[in-house]
C-alpha cells in the first residue's frame, strides 16, 4: 500500500522475484484491459484518466478472477489492491473461502507527497513486461528502451499534472484508512519509501526476513 509514486510496483516486483511468487497490480491488469480494447478496459479507463478510483465491484471481481488463477502458488504480491475497506473485506472472504489462510503482511510505503510529483513526472515503464523505470532514479540502459525485453517505453496517460493530484487526493480520502484496518490486525508494516530504491529493497528484505 502507499500513494502514487510510493514505489508499490517497483517494491512489489522486487518482492515477486526475491520471494518467487506472483505479482499482480490492480493497476497493471486495468492497463491490460485498455491495451486489448476489452469492454472492462474501456470503462476502467473513464476513471483512470480522471484519477479516480474504478468502482469496487468491478475492481474486486477482476482481482479475485486473478487470485483464483493463481491460488495455487505458494503465495502472491497484491500491489495497489485492496485501496478501500470493501475491498479489503473481500480480499479476507475470498483468501479464506479458498482455505489460504489470511494477509501475511499489509506493507505501507510512506513517502512525501512533494517526492511523489517529482517522480511520477519522471516515470517510464515497459507495458509488455511491466518493468518500472525513472528518468532521473532508475534509468534504462537504452534510451526509452526495456532493458529486460526491449520493447519501448511509455509514459503512462495518468501521469500527468491534474490526474496525479487527483490520485494523490483519493489515496488519502479513500485507501489511507486501511492503515488501521490492518494496524488492528497487527500486520501491518511502514517503511520510509523516501530513501533510494536499494534502501527501501534493503528495508524490505530484513521484513521479509522476519
Ligand atoms: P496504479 O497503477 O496502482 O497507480 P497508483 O496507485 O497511482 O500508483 P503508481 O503505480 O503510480 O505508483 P507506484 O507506487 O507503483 O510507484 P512506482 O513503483 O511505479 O493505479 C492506477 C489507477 O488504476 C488508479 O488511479 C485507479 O484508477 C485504478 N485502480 C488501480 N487499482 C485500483 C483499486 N484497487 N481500486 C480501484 N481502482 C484502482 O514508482 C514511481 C516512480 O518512482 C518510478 O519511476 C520509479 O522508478 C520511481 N521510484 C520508485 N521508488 C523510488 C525511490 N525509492 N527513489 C526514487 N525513485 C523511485
Ligand atoms: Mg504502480
Amino acid at each position: 500500500m502507499g500513494p502514487p509514486g510510493a514505489g508499490k510496483g517497483t517494491q512489489g516486483n522486487w518482492i515477486s522475484n526475491y520471494l518467487n511468487i506472483p505479482k499482480v497490480s490492480s493497476g497493471d491488469l486495468f492497463r491490460e484491459h485498455q491495451n486489448n480494447k476489452t469492454e472492462l478496459g474501456q470503462l476502467a479507463s473513464s476513471y483512470m484518466q480522471k484519477g479516480k478510483l474504478v468502482p469496487d465491484k468491478i475492481t474486486v471481481a477482476m482481482v479475485m478472477e486473478w487470485i483464483d488463477n493463481n491460488k495455487q502458488s505458494e503465495g502472491f504480491v497484491l500491489d495497489g489492491y485492496p485501496r478501500t475497506l470493501p475491498q479489503a473485506e473481500a480480499l479476507d472472504i475470498a483468501l479464506n473461502n479458498n482455505g489460504l489462510g489470511n494477509v501475511d503482511k499489509a506493507i505501507n510505503v510512506d513517502v512525501p507527497t512533494e517526492v511523489l510529483i517529482s517522480r511520477l513526472s519522471g516515470r517510464l515503464v515497459c507495458t509488455n513486461c511491466n518493468q518500472i523505470y525513472n528518468i532521473k532514479y532508475a534509468p534504462p540502459k537504452n534510451d526509452r528502451v526495456c532493458d529486460n525485453c526491449t520493447k519501448q517505453l511509455q509514459i503512462r496517460d495518468d501521469d500527468k499534472t491534474e490526474a496525479i493530484q487527483k490520485r494523490i487526493q483519493v489515496y488519502f480520502e479513500s485507501t489511507a484508512p486501511l492503515i488501521s484496518y490492518y494496524e488492528s490486525t497487527n500486520i501491518l508494516v511502514k517503511i520510509d519509501g523516501s530513501n533510494s530504491i536499494s534502501v527501501v529493497t534493503e528495508e524490505l528484505k530484513s521484513i521479509l526476513s522476519n
